[in-house]
């Protein structure tokens, strides 16, 4: 039995919560595997918009399995608000919803952190959600983290007192405007721990080694995307996680040789929220109407989405770089109307024309070199079958295709479940 991987490909936001959700009826078990309340999945259906940003994306589905694996990283006092938000929907979280021991704790004073890293960074700030996340997988790396399984422990108190009263130096430290309430943060802290408790811990690798042996499906729910993965996309704007497929193996203790299909997902354009390199970004009516009509606002934290015309450069380094065996494109819907549609098929670096992503993509250092192809006016949101496709939609697709070598099986023509097209 294989695991499938779920991932985005650009700089997040693709869509990966509507397509888990499409596809979660194929699985027994979702995972997530990296990432944490940075991310905000967003799943429409029955008239209903819900955005989860820790919790898996098949927690709607009756008989999946929901597992936040060891590579994630998890704010207690986040994961009770999400708990509430579901509360209408009645579902059996005990049951449903698992927690390994080996993810990390996000505390309060992680969040600061990130607050006070990214003031005193001033005009270089990364452009962080604030959710604490690079000081978190920092103490995680610094091997100064604290682990959900530290709660079933007696004297996980007394490591917390100590990791928040370092976090308070270093926040010293960084000499910012901070104003904060600690003891109230720490009142909603543990508080929240409390309920975290009430869920199921296990030691996930075994759970999903045994889950496998006895032949469900698993998949692996990817989180950001592939260019702000930390090693991989375009550092140091970048999330603090493996956000490419070797972040599955390392996220959940799945073997490489385990993985089976990787499915890929990307928007018919490109959008990317806070700072850093973007090519093909857009300043003009084209990236203008692609932000209204996609309404591109983070989910996680309402900032609109920078947008700029599809960068196969930057997307062909992801396909490598996770292996997709298929594509799924997104909101094609967004640009129907536009008289013309541009992709960038090469780089001007350096004085040469490269087909690579450089070292360094910083717009002094890259300017693109597009291929111009017609706009479809069609509106696609109403359709149902690939066989109502204009010819435009067609050409734009079969070129894709062409370049990425890898084919795309999904087209996605609105938010809603029902709004997916199967090729
Ligand atoms: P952090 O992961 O919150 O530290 O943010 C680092 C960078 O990744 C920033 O540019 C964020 O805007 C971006 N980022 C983090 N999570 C997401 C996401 O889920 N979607 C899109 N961008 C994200």
């Amino acid at each position: 039995m294989a695991v499938d991987l779920l991932l985005g490909l650009q700089w997040g936001d693709e869509g990966k919560g509507k397509i888990v959700d499409v596809l979660t009826s194929n699985y027994n078990i979702i995972a997530r595997f990296q990432g944490g309340p940075n991310a905000g999945h967003t799943l429409e259906f029955d008239g209903i918009k819900h955005v989860l940003h820790t919790i898996p994306s098949g927690i709607f589905h009756e008989n999946a399995i929901n597992i936040v694996g060891n590579g994630v990283v998890i704010d207690p006092v986040i994961f009770k608000k999400e708990l509430d938000n579901l509360k209408k929907f009645d579902l059996d979280f005990k049951k449903k919803l698992i927690i390994s021991r080996k993810a990390h704790l996000i505390l309060p004073t992680h969040r600061l952190l990130d607050a006070a890293s990214e003031t005193a960074k001033g005009k270089a700030k990364i452009g962080s959600t604030l959710k604490g996340i690079g000081p978190t997988y920092m103490d995680k790396t610094g091997r100064n983290g604290i682990r959900v399984g530290d709660l079933e422990l007696d004297n996980w108190q007394e490591k917390y007192r100590a990791l928040a009263d370092k976090h308070e130096s270093m926040i010293d430290f960084y000499n910012v405007q901070m104003d904060y309430d600690l003891a109230e943060l720490e009142r909603d802290f543990f508080e929240a721990v409390e309920v975290l408790k009430e869920l199921t811990f296990i030691d996930s690798e075994e759970y999903l080694y045994q889950a496998q042996k006895n032949g469900n499906t698993i998949l692996a729910e990817g989180a950001q995307g592939s260019l702000l993965d930390i090693d991989f996309g375009t550092y140091p704007y970048v999330t603090s996680s493996n956000t490419t497929a070797a972040g599955a193996c390392t996220g959940l203790g799945v073997a490489p040789t385990q993985i089976g299909e990787v499915f890929g997902i990307f928007k018919a354009y490109t959008t990317r929220v806070g700072s850093g390199p973007f090519p093909t970004e857009l300043f003009d009516n084209y990236g203008e109407t692609m932000g209204k009509v996609g309404n591109e606002f983070g989910a996680t934290t309402g900032r609109p989405r920078r947008c700029g015309w599809l960068d196969l450069v930057a997307l062909k380094y992801a396909v490598r770089i996770n292996g997709a065996t298929q594509l799924m494109m997104m909101k094609g819907d967004v640009l129907s109307g536009f008289d013309k549609l541009k992709v960038c098929t090469a780089y001007q670096y350096k004085g040469e024309t490269i087909e690579h992503l450089p070292y360094n993509i910083e717009a002094e250092n890259v300017t693109p070199v597009y291929t111009e192809m017609k706009g479809w006016k069609e509106d696609l949101t109403k359709m149902t079958d690939a066989s109502q496709f204009p010819k435009e939609l067609n050409d734009y697709i079969a070129f894709l295709e062409e370049e990425l070598e890898v084919p795309i099986k999904i087209v996605s023509v609105g938010p809603d479940r029902t709004q997916t097209i199967h090729r």
